[in-house]
């Protein structure tokens, strides 16, 4: 290790995830720990917050041992502790934070503080290191859907929002209401390879005064209204129909929004982020749309699409090179802006 290398402990506990990893100079991931909490809310069709917090604190020791262990350094070889400290859920993130503030006390490092979402636009530059801003991200998670301008690292332009569902959550609620479970995205992506993209007119919101803002309640209520109208008929569902119909009209929506900011903006670099970046379908329909338009497009592996400490040691290591240094009184802000310091 050089002495002017940059090591990064992250933490992550926003979510359902409980994860720590090590990251060197940027973007060097030398360890990427993810304990799931899927089980355990599963038998509950959803995330229940207090579950989450007890489920961190029982794990949060053991996941940074190993992404220590993994990474093959120890606590003296960190320059900084970077943590989630909003938005997400207010139990779990202060499990984070109280252990993020803990360490770096006892070892004397700076403590960085990082937003959720820009943890997840900085996962595109750990597998691309030609990616530098400014360029276009379309972040669509469980918890949010925003269309950005990132103008430089850390700097960053809403273009456009969720007013309603984030696209992750509509995933989510269709999955539980066709019969498929928590975590609904892979669920209906699944599902939709066998089925007709084309069996069920679901309708595509606009929002009359911002091209760039989404809501997705309508597409899910369509569902809902479509399912229980088969049900009043005792007509049979097709949960691989209702599956890919609602994935197009969900990846529709979001491709023809960025498309239009990409166009009006005449950017050349594209990137998406958050778990539904994850989706095969959005990214094909994402490059298609892209390669038409010359538009590079960029996007993390799955793993660093859904939640990641990785994704938040980048994020932290550029928050850190512009000087971020959070005290002792971090707190978890469940409702954090982005950009906001
Ligand atoms: O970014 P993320 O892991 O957590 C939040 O910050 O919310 O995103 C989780 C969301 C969930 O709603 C999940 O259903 C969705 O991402 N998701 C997917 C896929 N994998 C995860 N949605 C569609 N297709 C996927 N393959
Ligand atoms: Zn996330």
């Amino acid at each position: 290790m050089a002495d002017t290398d940059v090591l990064i402990l992250a933490i992550e506990s926003s979510c359902d995830e409980t994860a720590a990893a090590v990251v060197k100079n940027g973007t060097e991931v030398l360890s990427n720990v993810i304990a799931s909490q899927i089980d355990l809310h599963t038998l509950y069709g959803g995330v229940v917050p207090e579950l989450a917090s007890r489920k961190h604190i029982e794990k949060i020791n053991q996941v940074i041992e190993e992404a220590l262990d993994e990474a093959g350094v120890t606590l003296d070889d960190i320059t900084a502790v970077g943590v989630t400290y909003g938005p997400g859920l207010v139990g779990a993130l202060l499990v984070g934070v109280a252990e993020a503030k803990a360490i770096a006390y006892a070892k004397r490092l700076p403590l960085v503080g990082v937003h959720h979402i820009e943890g997840h636009i900085c996962a595109n530059y750990i597998e691309n290191p030609d990616l530098e801003p400014p360029f276009l991200c379309l972040v669509v998670s469980g918890g949010h859907t925003h269309l950005v301008r990132v103008l430089d690292y850390g700097t960053y332009e809403i273009l456009g929002r969720a007013r309603d569902d984030a696209a992750g959550e509509a995933f989510d609620k269709v999955a539980r209401a066709i019969g498929l479970g928590y975590p609904g995205g892979p669920k209906i992506e699944k599902a939709a390879l066998s089925g007709d993209p084309d069996a069920i007119p679901f309708p595509r919101a606009k929002i009359s005064d911002n091209p760039y803002d989404f809501s997705f309640s309508g597409v899910k209520t369509a569902v809902l209204n479509y399912i229980n109208g088969c049900s009043m008929k005792q007509e049979e569902i097709v949960p691989e129909d209702i599956a890919a119909s609602f994935q197009k009209a969900v990846v529709d929506v979001l491709v023809d929004h960025t498309m239009q900011a990409a166009e009006e903006f005449e950017v050349p670099e594209l990137a998406i982020a958050g778990g539904v970046a994850a989706n095969g379908a959005l990214r094909e329909a994402m490059r298609n749309a892209c390669e038409k338009r010359g538009i590079r497009l960029y996007h993390p592996s799955p793993v660093l699409c859904t939640d990641n400490a990785a994704m938040i040691g980048t994020a932290a290591y550029y928050e850190y090179l512009a000087g971020t240094r959070h005290g002792w009184d971090l707190n978890a802000i469940p409702n954090l802006k982005l950009g906001e310091r």
